[in-house]
């Protein structure tokens, strides 16, 4: 589960088989168990087939399923979380376009030219260390919205 670094707007076409897609709009983003500085969720949870005992905060965000077949098309716009996984074999293509709210542009450039940069020094400089306290923040951040 991920948003684009770039919050661009995209037009997911899909060819042949099937494809499951799950959104979320970024104010759901609280309860995503987002890893500090990235654009992706903890890479343990199956947003297929979620753990609420495990991911309590999973429950309160509000999202989007849907599966696409032969011939659809996803609009995801700027910025959405998206998860997807192919059911069947096929393939997808996309057109994308920059993010058009200035607050989302702000931030687009923001990932691009700081965030993943800090994030590639601190990996180097601390290596696992620092993605394993990256996990944990994540967990410790959204539990504390469901613990009060
Ligand atoms: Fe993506």
């Amino acid at each position: 589960m991920h948003y684009d670094i770039d919050y661009a707007n995209i037009f997911h076409f899909h060819f042949e088989g099937k494809k499951e897609c799950i959104l979320f709009p970024q104010s759901e983003t609280r309860y995503l168990y987002k890893v500090p500085h990235s654009i992706i969720a903890h890479e343990s949870i199956d947003f297929s087939n979620p753990d609420y005992g495990k991911w309590p905060a999973l429950k309160k965000a509000e999202g989007f399923k849907s599966t696409l077949e032969h011939g659809d098309m996803l609009f995801m716009p700027e910025g959405y979380w998206h998860y997807m996984k192919y059911l069947t074999p096929g393939f997808s293509m996309s057109l994308r376009a920059l993010a058009r709210n200035p607050f989302n542009f702000g931030k687009a450039a923001y990932n691009i030219f700081i965030m993943r940069y800090f994030d590639v020094m601190m990996r180097r400089l601390k290596g696992q260390k620092w993605i394993d306290s990256k996990n944990e923040r994540a967990i410790l951040r959204t539990n504390r919205l469901v613990s009060t």
